[in-house]
Formats: structure tokens, sequence, C-alpha cells
């Protein structure tokens, strides 16, 4: 078989929490520690520019979202980690793809449909009001980011499906037209891979409100998980650790034996109020050294980004000569 060329775009937008890392960042770094495997991660600020309108706001989150992926131990000697908008081919190749798109593909796309049943339900009189032109060709920009580095195995959550199975359908079409040189990527979904709870019981995620910040003060971490919802259970009434928030949390964080360990104290009726504390010890330990060097990296953005120019150097040695090898299949070349 071919080798492994896994690729991820993390669009950088509001903070990072506890779900981001056990869901994406954690096996993404794992991911990158294999053997044979070609691991391209990268900020998509281009994608950014879609719901984030505040210039300020899409720095800070990009910064953020960096010095997380570094301070998380992301060995950026192996896997290649830049910024989408330094890749200035990406945009070209966005082009080249768009007019391989057709519309109705675009049509089809669930976010770009969500919108207009929202306006429909709204009853607007514009079904396509408040849409730009950026949500409505997303998926083309990230078919973009895909196709330019060859990459055949990307990692996502169910609700990105569809947008790699669109990226294949370009890739068909452009290649049934100039010359089988893109290459049909594949999701790589794991279904294994943790999803954390987040304070209420539902999946964490930014649009519940319900997050834990990843690199908050000790404090405020402490605080958060003294929040997480628990059934009114008496210390010394057994529990079970079926669908329990805190246990799932843990088991996120904790080795198998500690696990174990719990599960005991859970039968035996461990009170609330002790296992939000043991919940707390566990992730704080795991996230101090992290957290630690986090902020030392905030506190020295120009590291952040000579990481970042670094990658998005190696990036272009492929991109560069990639996209001379297209723009020659599709005619545009010198006159001679
Ligand atoms: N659209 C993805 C998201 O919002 C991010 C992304 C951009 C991406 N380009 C990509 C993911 C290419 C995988 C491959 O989460």
């Amino acid at each position: 078989m071919s080798q492994e060329i896994i690729l991820t775009g993390i669009t950088p937008s509001g903070t990072p929490h506890l779900g981001n890392y056990v869901g994406a960042i954690r096996p993404s770094i794992a991911n990158s520690k294999r053997d044979n495997v070609a691991c391209f991660y990268f900020l998509s600020d281009y994608h950014a520019l879609i719901k984030n309108q505040d210039p300020e706001r899409l720095k800070q989150s990009t910064r953020e979202i960096a010095a997380t992926w570094i301070a998380l131990g992301l060995d950026t000697n192996k896997a290649i980690f830049y910024r989408q908008s330094d890749i200035h081919e990406i945009p070209e190749l966005t082009w080249i793809l768009t007019c391989m798109t057709a519309k109705g593909l675009m049509n089809r796309a669930h976010a770009y449909k969500a919108k207009v049943a929202d306006n429909e339900e709204k009853r607007s009189k514009d079904q396509d009001k408040g849409i730009t032109m950026g949500l409505f060709c997303y998926p083309i920009l990230m078919a973009a980011d895909i196709l330019m580095f060859r990459a055949n195995k990307i990692p996502v959550g169910k609700d990105q499906i569809q947008h790699i199975e669109m990226a294949r359908d370009i890739a068909a079409r452009f290649n049934h037209t100039y010359g089988d040189l893109l290459t049909l990527p594949e999701p790589l979904v794991d279904e294994d891979s943790a999803i954390l709870k987040g304070l209420d019981g539902r999946k964490m995620s930014k649009s519940y409100n319900n997050t834990i910040p990843l690199f908050g003060p000790e404090k405020q971490l402490r605080k958060m998980i003294m929040k997480i919802k628990t059934d009114s259970s008496e210390p010394g009434e057994p529990k079970t650790t079926e669908n329990n928030t805190l246990f799932d949390i843990y088991r996120a964080f904790a080795q198998p034996e500690q696990v174990e360990e719990i599960r005991k104290r859970y039968a035996e009726g461990i009170a609330w109020g002790e296992m939000k504390q043991i919940v707390f010890e566990c992730i704080n330990e795991h996230l101090a050294e992290p957290r630690k060097y986090y902020h030392e990296l905030l506190e020295h953005p120009g590291d952040i980004e000579d990481i970042l120019t670094q990658g998005a150097a190696k990036a272009r040695a492929i991109s560069k000569p990639f996209l001379d090898t297209i723009r020659k299949a599709v005619g545009l070349v010198p006159i001679q």
C-alpha cells in the first residue's frame, strides 16, 4: 500500500477545550508519532474568515491554537504544521477546482442547506440571506487543502464526512478531464475516539456552552469540575459508572488501573465531592506541564511564528511543484 498521508485542518475559532483535546488533538498527535505516516496539520485560517470578521479575534485564536498544539507535544519536526494562508498555492488550486465543481454539488452541502432551511423557517424573502460565497464554496477550499498534498486519510468528525466525499467527486472530475493527477481521499472516522461530555452531560461543545477550557488557570479548572452535573445520590449509596459524566471524563485522562480502582469506589458509594476532587487532580496533573509551556509560548509569540514559518516552507516545497504540474495539465503555461 502507498504511504498513509494524514491531513487535517484546525479552524482557529474560540479557545480550545478539553473536548477538543480528547477528541482531536490527542489522537492527531498520537498519529503523528506512528511510523510510515506523513502528517499535515494546519490552521485553517481561510476557513475561519467565513465566520469571523473580527481581525483581533482571528489573530488571537490562531496564536492560541498554534500554541496549544505545540505545548501538547506535537513534534513539528515530524509532522508538517503550518498556517493555511501561508500556502499561496491553496487559493489558486481552489479556483481551478471551483471550475471543476458542479454548483448542484455545493447546493447539497449540509452547512449551506441548514442556513437556507433557517431562512425559510423565518419566512425570509431571500432564502440565501446572510450566506456568503465563502460559506457556499467552503467545501471547495477544503478539497484544495486535501488534494494539494495528495492526502489519502482525513480524520474527521461525522459532520465532515460529506466534505470528504465532495473532495473525492471534485478530484474524480478533475482526473477525468485532465488526467490522473489527484489522489482521492478517504475519511478516517475514529469510532472509539472519545467524545468527551461537558458540564451538563451533553457532548462538550462550544455551541452548548458546556465546555471546560484546556489551559485556563488551575482555580478555574477546579471550579468547572465542581460544576459537573451529578445525581442526588448520597455518599455511601452505590453509584453506576454507566453514562456518568464524571466517570467518563476521568476515564479519558486516567490510566486503566486507576479507572478500575474508581469503578470499585463507585460500587462502594464514593461521594460526588470526593470524585470531583479526584477528577480535578487527575486532569490537573495531566495538564500542568503543557499549561506552563503554553503560557511560555504565548509570551514568546516569535517562537510560534518561527515554527509555523518552517512548516510553511516544508509544505510549499511540495505545493509549489505540484501546482506547477496542475497548471501545466490545465493549460496555464507560458507561450512558446
Ligand atoms: N472544515 C474543517 C472544520 O471546520 C477544518 C478543515 C479545513 C479541514 N480544511 C480541512 C479538515 C481539510 C480536514 C481537511 O473542522
